[in-house]
């Protein structure tokens, strides 16, 4: 009898080795991986599919709907969840025990999206392990009170020009607030960071300040995009957030090289004093011992300038927006200032009287601040009884969800700058609000900021009054917004102003 076997085909046996070898990948993964597979099976989430696993959540993100679709997400799953993103497993929270615990412990990576944010070096911003360590080490003593200190005449300085320039705007129907304050926000950075007067404000150049938010715009969208890195690269838009950023690089360059020759000029004459050194000076002292090589000074100064600048004029324009909205809490405000003002100025020594400016600055920052952070966890960070978070999770920190949780928030949606009154201040338990993080990765220029927008509102606020045509929304987490590192109101930031 003929038995009829068929002939084999190349592509059977190609086909058959290749869901062999995926298989096998698949067990040795399973069995590699045993504690974060079965962690991840423990908690709810988003179902996932092989090599893309959840991310096909993340088709058609703009930075335009980035934050509606994440608020959707963490509603759907609120206090913790699981998902993969593509092979990565990703722990999403808004527990205000899970970020103590995390923020408390040894794991101070940043997750492999901050590979995005670096320059032309990696930074302090995206750096880990013993680059960051080497870079914050640095940089901490430049954000000491005493060393920020000495360039509060250039605060001052910045702020007068700011509030005279808004003058023209006085008569207008109208006009965005966003881009006058980041040239101030811009000029006062590079003044005190790098001991450079850019005069941004005087000659009206937006070009810095626009690249760099458009920049961050864009690099938030491909962050949280569904699509790999080389299809940035084929289409272009790679290019062209470099170019936004190099635009911002050769300024910089221009600028750290003056400051290099005015160093070597006041060493010659001894005039070098331990007491007017700034930031800069930190880092090139490095450059002069061979720790630092100038290229990652240049990226360090940039970072600088983002993180500094555009997160800084953001809260600034909110709480001018939201002070049009609000004119009782405003005119409250404006009331403080004068009591504290002297002949008619506000003064850097006297901030700390401004209690109730500085509650309107942190509830603007609890509801617009920065929404999510990211962390790799390198060491298993025990929770509670419970929960043990094992090495290799990616942890998606829900800040704004945690500034919104009801357990510590008497009204979550509103405007209710009372919320940060002492006695409510000391009432919540630590970790409830943390617009700059905590722990060693904390943010080094939240004294700087808190000092720097304080000024510039309180200034403003005592020679004008701010009103809009809008409307608040009942809750202000139904508000449209754009994510550029903070939110960003879909709107724009139009208010009238009025002299006072
Ligand atoms: C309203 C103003 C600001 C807010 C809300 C803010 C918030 C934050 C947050 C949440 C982080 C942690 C990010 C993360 O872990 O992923 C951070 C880091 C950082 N911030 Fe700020 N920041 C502000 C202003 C500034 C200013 C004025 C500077 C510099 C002058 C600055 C420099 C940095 C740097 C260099 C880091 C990275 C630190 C590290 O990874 O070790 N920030 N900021």
């Amino acid at each position: 009898m003929d038995i009829n076997i068929p002939p084999i085909k190349i592509s059977h046996i190609l086909w058959t080795c290749l869901i062999g070898a995926l298989l096998i990948r698949a067990f040795y993964r399973r069995w590699k991986h045993q504690k974060i597979y079965s962690f991840m099976a423990s908690l709810p989430g988003p179902v996932s599919l092989p090599f893309i696993g959840a991310s096909f959540f993340l088709l058609g993100i703009s930075s335009t709907n980035i934050c509606s679709k994440l608020k959707r997400f963490v509603k759907k799953y609120p206090g913790v969840a699981v998902f993969w993103e593509r092979e990565e497993p990703h722990l999403l929270t808004s527990s205000r025990e899970v970020c103590n615990a995390v923020l408390s412990s040894g794991n101070v990576e940043k997750f492999y999206h901050y590979r995005l944010f670096q320059f032309a070096t990696k930074s302090m911003f995206s750096a880990n392990g013993t680059e960051w360590r080497t870079l914050r080490n640095i940089v901490n003593p430049a954000f000491r009170t005493h060393v920020l200190m000495q360039s509060d005449d250039n605060l001052d300085h910045h702020v007068k020009i700011f509030v005279n320039q808004l003058q023209r705007h006085v008569s207008d129907d109208g006009f965005d607030i966003f881009v006058p304050v980041h040239l101030c926000t811009l000029d006062m950075i590079c003044d005190n960071m790098l001991g450079a007067r850019l005069c941004n404000q005087e000659n009206r150049s937006a070009l810095m300040c626009n690249s760099l938010t458009e920049w961050a715009e864009m690099t938030f969208e491909r962050t949280f995009s569904f699509w790999p890195d080389f299809y940035y690269a084929l289409s272009g838009q790679g290019n062209a957030t470099n170019k936004l950023i190099n635009i911002n690089h050769n300024l910089i360059y221009e600028m750290v090289e003056q400051r290099i020759r005015k160093r070597k000029a006041l060493l010659k004459e001894s005039q070098h004093s331990e007491n007017s050194r700034i930031y800069i000076d930190f880092l090139l002292d490095n450059l002069d011992a061979g720790v630092l090589t100038k290229d990652q000074i240049i990226s360090e100064m940039l970072e600088i300038f983002v993180a500094g600048s555009i997160t800084t004029a953001i809260t600034n324009a909110w709480v001018f927006k939201l002070l049009a909205l609000y004119p009782d809490i405003q005119e409250r405000a404006y009331q403080e200032i004068k009591e504290n003002c002297v002949d008619g100025e506000v003064r850097l020594n006297e901030l700390s009287k401004l209690i109730y400016t500085e509650m309107i600055i942190k509830e603007t920052l609890r509801h617009v601040g920065i929404p999510f952070t990211g962390r790799y966890i390198t060491e298993d960070v025990q929770v509670d009884e419970k929960m043990t978070i094992p090495a290799g999770m990616n942890l998606l920190i829900c800040l704004h969800e945690l500034h919104h949780d009801p357990k510590y928030w008497q009204r979550p949606g509103k405007f209710y700058p009372e919320h940060f009154s002492p006695a409510n201040e000391k009432a919540r338990p630590k970790g409830a609000f943390i617009p700059f993080m905590s722990g060693p990765r904390v943010c080094p220029g939240n004294k700087y900021a808190m000092r720097s927008m304080k000024l510039l509102v309180a200034s403003t606020l005592l020679r004008y009054k701010f009103s809009t045509d809008e409307k608040p929304t009942d809750d202000l987490r139904d508000m449209d917004h754009r994510l550029v590192f903070m939110l960003f109101p879909a709107s724009g930031f139009n208010v009238k102003i009025q002299h006072r």
